[in-house]
């Protein structure tokens, strides 16, 4: 039997700590409950939260939240290079990633102290210091809405891209991920150590080990972005966007210092934060909305913020933006 809470606050359950709430609430730790949910409500509409981490609550939500917090990790195939490890989406990331460091996994380290579950984590290909999930995801098994089966989704279905895949666009709703596979590496380690913040911190040094690029990670990532347990956010709110190579051309006219990254021979990638920064938003507060002092990227909640307050500020964002580079940004974060 079923048991629903109803009139549930989503506060503890948004990295951002914004105030909404929930008509009815599950909180579904395996499948089976998940297809039970969905075949007995069929009328009702229903939204899907993992660790909550890259969503902004603009309103009360009249239908049913579902909490994935289904557990497990599983090593499924090893051999003396490779590991492939099944795990549960209600898993929290960094836990795993810290589970791969304990048995001296490598593949994650870079992905260290992403906020979020296992789960979430393939729907925008999570990213960090030049690694995507992409590179050590396999498949997953995700349960089909309408069908109320499981499929298994190997990684060329899923077309990964800067932080997306199917099931943020044309695959959006059809699916909610129940586990992942992943294929880390036992020996040797591919290290990735080239991203500018990243190599600093081994200049002087021989090859780091996993443990210490994680470890370094986690420095450089607390040093430059809050703790949601501290000050609500939702890390990057803003995708960092691509521009022809003639408009990137035009804008280096007046401002020589732009920054990028080259995408392929007619896109580069523009920091949106170097753009916030240069109009002077960074460390701007608005009542209990602000851009952040040290990362211009990330919006942040000072305690009582209310999710049209933060959506407010970004709209204007996008439109300064806009307005001064003629660039479009994208939300990273799920407005809902
Ligand atoms: N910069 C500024 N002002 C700032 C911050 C950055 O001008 O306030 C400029 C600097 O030139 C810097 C460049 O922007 O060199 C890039 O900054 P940073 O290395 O901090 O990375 P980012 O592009 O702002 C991306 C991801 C982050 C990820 C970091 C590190 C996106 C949208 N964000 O940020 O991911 O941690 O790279 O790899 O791609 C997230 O997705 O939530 C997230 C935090």
């Amino acid at each position: 039997m079923l048991k629903f809470k109803e009139n549930v606050s989503l506060k503890p359950y948004n990295t951002f700590g914004i105030e909404a709430q929930t008509k009815y609430f599950y909180k579904a730790t395996n499948t089976l409950e998940l297809k039970e949910i969905l075949a007995k409500n069929q009328n009702l509409t229903f939204q899907v939260l993992g660790g909550g981490s890259n969503v902004l609550f603009t309103k009360n939500y009249e239908g049913i939240t579902i909490l994935i917090a289904n557990k497990g990790i599983k090593v499924l195939q090893e051999t003396p290079e490779i590991v492939v490890v099944e795990v549960q989406s209600g898993e929290n990331w960094h836990e795993f990633v810290l589970w791969c460091l304990n048995h001296n996994y490598g593949g994650v380290e870079n992905l260290a102290l992403i906020p979020g579950s296992v789960g979430a984590a393939p729907i925008q290909n999570i990213g960090a210091y030049g690694v995507e999930l992409t590179s050590v995801f396999k498949s997953c098994k995700a349960l089909n809405i309408k069908t109320l089966e499981e499929e298994i989704i190997v990684k060329k279905d899923c077309e990964f891209k800067y932080r997306s895949s199917i099931f943020k666009t044309h695959q959006k709703r059809k699916y909610i991920i129940t586990s992942v596979c992943f294929q880390l590496q036992k020996y040797p380690h591919q290290l990735k150590i080239e991203y500018g913040a990243l190599k600093a911190e081994f200049k002087n040094n021989h090859l780091p080990k996993i443990q210490e690029v994680a470890a370094a990670v986690i420095k450089i990532r607390e040093s430059k972005l809050p703790n949601h347990k501290i000050l609500g956010n939702s890390g990057s709110f803003f995708k960092n966007p691509l521009v022809s190579m003639s408009h990137y051309e035009l804008l280096k006219l007046n401002y020589p210092e732009l920054p990028c990254y080259r995408a392929s021979n007619e896109q580069v990638k523009i920091p949106a934060a170097w753009l916030i920064d240069q109009l002077g938003l960074k460390g701007t507060r608005h009542g209990d909305v602000g851009v952040h002092k040290n990362q211009a990227l990330v919006l942040v909640n000072y305690g009582k913020a209310k999710g049209k307050e933060v959506l407010d500020l970004a709209k204007k964002i996008q439109s300064a933006v806009k307005e001064t580079f003629n660039i479009s940004l994208e939300t990273e974060v799920n407005i809902l």
